[in-house]
């Protein structure tokens, strides 16, 4: 099948030696009724690009958080985040959105297209934001994950599994140097979501693009590039 890519994955600006994502000793906490709770106590991990990475852990050890925080969608109580080689504690706020919006994409579980938009404008919709739509692009894009003829319909209009791919679509056509996803294949089944992974993994390395992958299913974290575990607020390897 023809590779999408003509020319490298994003950013022109992006240093090009520099991991996609780094976290240096990340702190987070929440106020509960029982009191503080500490979520992250001293988070540190390295994604190289072009690398896939699972994130495991039970319920509430503290993946999601770690991906908003990654993604800029919530702030740490303290610790570093470098994007590309920039680090994102030490930017203005005008800085982070900008490099937010041209480097990180996001997928999550429940898909988040937007329901008054075709199929064609959601997976538009990230690049215009990124300021680097390209057509043909993103009509090549969606051809590789099986979304031709697609366009017009409305997200309501498709199953669950299109949903995603959709929902990757949309990510990936901004070009990303960087993946956060959050249990992406967790509303499919089996099948399904085995096929919109196989895609994921398959267009992200095209892309020379990291991907960091929560999972709950040691199956799907097999396929990834290499395996860490959150326990008790810190990453463990896990083989
Ligand atoms: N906004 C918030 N306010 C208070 N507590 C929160 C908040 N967000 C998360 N938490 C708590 O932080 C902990 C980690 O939550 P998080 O959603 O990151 O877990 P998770 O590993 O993604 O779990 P799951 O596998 O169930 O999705 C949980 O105890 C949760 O209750
Ligand atoms: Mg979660």
């Amino acid at each position: 099948m023809a590779r999408i890519h003509e020319k490298p994955a994003n950013s022109a600006c992006a240093a090009a030696h520099s991991p996609a994502l780094e976290l240096h000793e990340l702190h987070k906490g929440f106020d509960s009724a029982e009191g503080r709770v500490e979520v992250l106590r001293g988070v540190s991990l390295s994604l190289p690009r072009g690398t896939s990475m699972a994130l495991t852990g039970e319920s509430g050890s503290g993946k999601s958080t770690l991906l908003h925080i990654a993604a800029g969608l919530e702030q740490a109580d303290g610790g570093r985040i470098s994007l590309a080689g920039q680090d994102m504690t030490r930017a203005s706020d005008a800085a982070q959105a900008q490099m937010r919006r041209g480097q990180v994409g996001l997928i999550f579980q429940q898909f988040n297209l937007i329901p008054s938009l075709t199929v064609g404008a959601n997976l538009a919709f990230q690049a215009r934001l990124a300021g680097c739509h390209d057509a043909g692009f993103t009509e090549r894009l969606a051809a590789r994950l099986g979304l031709d003829g697609l366009a017009r319909r409305y997200p309501e209009q498709l199953s669950g599994g299109q949903q995603q791919r959709v929902a990757i679509g949309r990510c990936l056509a901004a070009r990303p140097a960087l993946v956060l996803a959050d249990e992406p294949t967790g509303n499919l089944d089996e099948a399904t979501g085995d096929a919109v992974l196989s895609l994921m993994l398959a267009l992200t390395a095209e892309a020379g693009a990291a991907l960091l992958l929560v999972t709950h299913s040691p199956r799907l974290a097999a396929r990834c590039d290499g395996r860490l575990h959150l326990r008790k607020g810190r990453i463990e390897a896990s083989p």
